[in-house]
């Protein structure tokens, strides 16, 4: 029955358009920019882009392998591959899945509320120039939790359908529209005046700039923004068929998503840069970027704006959901695989108690959300509940996962069986199974640790 209720990919496409809509989400188009925005660009781009080639990519096929191997979901694959302790290795990914899903789920539902309001300024005209609606919308409690309950319903149900029959039919319609958006949107930026200045701010290093707890965002962001560390890449890999490549599959997930949060960065930057005085607007609120500056911009600066800005927000709202089944995935595989539930019981039982804690952080942004507003243990000020968990499972669980990961598959695997997944004669030249396992023997390892001890330790890198 397990297998039936698991699935599998319906070949090399489906695999490698799931796995990238999933890497593909808030944290490119969202995320990237605002993070890039706090630590001055350049330096930060280049240290995440290293974190990426040196760190991302080899644990990216270290999960994608392990996954497979076993045929199994997170707890039972890393139990399979490394041993028994290594069960809560898997458990902790779970947990990171359930508490990111819990978040994530609410700015995926502030896409939806500016999908809806841009369709309505599209025919009848902008009208709410200066006002603080992103204030007032997050601040709308009951606003908020019907926004993430749609959300979350279409989550549920597209996991309820499988893998082949949900997840991957989804990805292979609603990549290939937000590829095309994209384009549009890149080509309309860089016809802005600012766009130049944009990308020097992106590409051009000062490494002056860039702190020790950049360096930290910089490498946590790797983590999320490929969606891993969790457990996530590790079930999809497990409905990979024995003769697909992971190398291969590996290599363009990593490569996509690399290239869609530059392009979406340059987008922003370009709008940004274009205007003037909106540099000290986006100075205030950089977590709002996407909300705030962007909806006036797109009906008095863009080109073809009143166009594009409701596409903008599908497109949002697109990304944002093939990275939250992947997160509702990671949890239903689980109580497939270990708990042995059927898959509908398992999809809708995990959404559903997800859901409890998106309550929470659906509140923290509002009045009546009391101590979820207010709470703060990291010290940054900002949005309560939601940054805590965000801080937590983005700077501490991802990288602390991905870690253990790359000791599996460095240390614990044998050379033969990581060999066996990863060598078939059908990979790309610039693969070198010596180099990844260098990568994912001393260099990942010792960068995550290093970085982590460095914080604790309240380095300075600049
Ligand atoms: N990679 C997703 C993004 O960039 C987030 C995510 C993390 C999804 C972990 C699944 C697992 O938005």
């Amino acid at each position: 029955m397990s297998n039936e209720a698991r699935g599998t990919w319906s070949g090399n496409l489906g695999l490698v358009l799931a796995a990238t809509g999933s890497a593909i989400g808030l944290g490119n188009l969202w995320k990237f920019p605002y993070i890039t925005w706090e630590n001055n660009g350049g330096a930060f781009v280049l240290v995440y882009l290293g974190c990426i080639v040196l760190v991302g990519l080899p644990i990216m096929m270290a999960e994608l392998l392990i996954g497979r191997r076993s045929q199994l979901s997170a707890v039972g694959a890393l139990r399979e591959a490394a041993g028994p302790a290594f069960r809560f290795v898997g458990l902790w990914g779970v947990l990171a899945g359930f508490i990111l899903l819990s978040y994530y789920t609410v700015i995926a539902g502030w896409s939806l509320f500016y999908f809806w309001k841009a369709l309505g300024w599209t025919v009848s005209g902008f009208d709410t120039a200066g006002s603080g609606l992103f204030g007032e919308q997050v601040a709308n409690a009951p606003l908020q939790l019907i926004l993430s309950l749609v959300f979350s319903a279409a989550t549920i149900g597209v996991v309820y359908f499988g893998v082949s029959r949900g997840i991957e039919r989804v990805a292979k319609v609603f990549l290939p529209v937000l590829f095309g958006i994209l384009l549009l949107l890149l080509i309309s930026a860089l016809g802005m005046s600012g766009s130049g200045e944009a990308l020097t701010h992106i590409f051009q290093p000062r490494f002056n700039e860039l702190d020790g707890a950049g360096v930290l965002e910089a490498l946590g962001h790797s983590f999320f923004t490929l969606s891993l560390g969790m457990g996530a890449m590790i079930t999809y890999g497990s409905y990979i068929g024995r003769k697909q490549s992971i190398v291969k599959a590996g290599g363009a997930i990593v490569a996509l998503d690399t290239i869609i949060a530059l392009v979406a960065t340059v987008i922003m930057f370009s709008v940004i840069f274009s205007v003037v005085g909106l540099r000290d607007e986006v100075g205030a609120s950089a977590v709002g970027m996407l909300f705030i500056s962007l909806p006036e911009l797109f009906y008095t600066e863009v080109p073809f704006g009143t166009v594009l800005a409701p596409l903008f927000y599908v497109l949002v709202a697109l990304a944002a959901l093939t990275s939250t089944i992947s997160l509702l995935e990671v949890v239903t595989a689980y109580l497939i695989d270990e708990r042995k539930l059927s898959r509908h019981k398992a999809a809708v039982g995990s959404g559903v108690a997800i859901f409890v804690f998106t309550i929470f952080a659906a509140l923290s942004f509002s009045p009546a959300g009391g101590f979820l507003a207010s709470m703060n243990i990291w010290g940054e000020g900002k949005d309560g509940w939601f940054s805590t968990m965000d801080h937590f499972v983005s700077n501490w669980m991802l990288p602390t996962g991905g870690f253990a990961v790359a000791v599996a598959a460095g240390w614990i695997m044998t050379r033969k069986a990581t060999f066996e997944q990863l060598v078939d004669g059908t990979e790309p030249r610039w693969f070198s199974f010596e180099a990844w396992r260098v990568c994912i023997r001393y260099i990942a390892p010792t960068a995550v640790l290093a970085i982590i001890i460095a914080v604790i330790l309240g380095t300075d890198f600049s």
